[in-house]
């Protein structure tokens, strides 16, 4: 199979690409990515001498690029987005621009090739808050920031092209993802870098928010079961049933690196901040997953491999990590 990633010199799609890449060596996959501040081409080192695989740099908002790209794609999974609601807030824009109007040209472009599958990465975040319970499919979205509304309007977009062209979507709302390669200003990376440079853990509010969260490499395997097992037209819920306030986090965080919780800053909320997030993810169980790994064992690994990789987040964090290599693509 001949794979177009978008997205995958991030966090969640470096991880895809590299299970790919190593479960399946008769495909190929090509990685369209524009390298923004969130995309590093350091995540896939260890792929680049693999012939199976190809970088592209550019943008999912260029048809010409993604239109000489689908004439040589089986499948599309699409992760490529602006990811984090803290910047969407101070800058609705370029999340508008990527995530919807980038979602629309490759959705576009893809109905006029003839691809068998697409991938639409979704959000848990586009049901916005669930006091108690959890949301199925069916629940209604109720996006509340600027990024969860962007995500909703991609969600609806793909869907939109399957209802009414016939276009192969399946689209997944995950849960909140951690684990190696992810950027340091979401919040576990950064509680974790932060602890260890013996800076101040700031925590939102009361630190009561909950949210559920999902290993990125069990993420990556439900993705997976989609590509091959998803029905087309569906939505598919994965979360990691690991509900947990960010507060019991930051000190499990703290306890793990041998530091003390006066380091935890109570800091003014984030505006509009969704108190809970929580799926009910028993459809994709009905495709025969599971989540593998239990919360604290996989904290524990995270830590570990932030600990053992300060070079990968000390670039990101001090600004250095502007270099890359790949010049822009010339569709032909
Ligand atoms: P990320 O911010 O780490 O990576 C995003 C990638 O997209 C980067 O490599 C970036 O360079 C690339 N990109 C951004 N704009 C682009 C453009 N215009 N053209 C081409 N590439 C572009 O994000 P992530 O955390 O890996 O999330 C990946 C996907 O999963 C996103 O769609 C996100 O909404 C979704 N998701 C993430 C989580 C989570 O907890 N991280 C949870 C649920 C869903
Ligand atoms: P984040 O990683 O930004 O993911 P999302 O907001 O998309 O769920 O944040 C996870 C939770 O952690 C969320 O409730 C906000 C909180 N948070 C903090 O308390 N402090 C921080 O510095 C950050 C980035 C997040």
């Amino acid at each position: 199979m001949r794979l177009l990633v978008t997205g995958g010199s991030g966090f969640i799609g470096s991880n895809f690409i590299r299970l790919i890449l190593s479960k399946y060596p008769g495909y190929s996959v090509i990685n369209l990515d524009k390298l923004t501040y969130a995309g590093n081409p350091d995540n896939l080192k260890d792929a680049e001498s693999n012939r199976n695989y190809k970088f592209v740099k550019g943008d999912i908002c260029d048809s010409k690029i993604v239109r000489d790209l689908m004439k040589k794609t089986d499948a599309v999974v699409h992760f490529a987005a602006e990811t984090h609601v803290d910047r969407s807030i101070m800058d609705a824009g370029t999340f508008i621009q990527t995530d919807v109007y980038g979602t629309f040209v490759l959705l576009n472009e893809a109905r006029k090739s003839n691809i068998s599958k697409f991938i639409h990465i979704s959000t848990d975040e586009v049901y916005g808050s669930i006091e108690k319970g959890s949301f199925t499919e069916e629940s209604s979205l109720n996006p509340t920031n600027p990024y969860s509304a962007s995500k909703a309007g991609a969600d609806r977009l793909a869907y939109s092209y399957f209802k009414t062209f016939n276009l192969p979507v399946c689209i997944s709302r995950s849960s909140n993802n951690f684990g190696p390669y992810q950027h340091p200003e979401k919040f576990i990376p950064l509680f974790i870098t932060n602890a260890i440079e013996n800076k101040p853990l700031p925590l939102y509010g009361d630190g009561k928010n909950r949210r559920d969260w999902i290993y990125s490499p069990d993420n990556c395997r439900a993705i997976d079961l989609l590509l091959h097992k998803g029905k087309i037209g569906e939505v598919y819920n994965i979360g990691g049933g690991n509900e947990m306030e960010n507060i019991e986090i930051a000190k499990m965080i703290i306890k793990e690196l041998g530091k003390n919780e006066d380091m935890i800053n109570l800091v003014r909320d984030r505006p509009g901040h969704d108190k809970r997030y929580s799926l009910n993810s028993r459809k994709i169980g009905h495709l025969g997953f599971k989540p593998g790994r239990d919360f604290k064992s996989a904290l524990k690994e995270t830590i570990r491999w932030y600990t053992k990789n300060t070079q990968w987040w000390k670039k990101i964090k001090s600004g250095e990590y502007r270099r890359y290599y790949g010049r822009q693509y010339k569709a032909d």
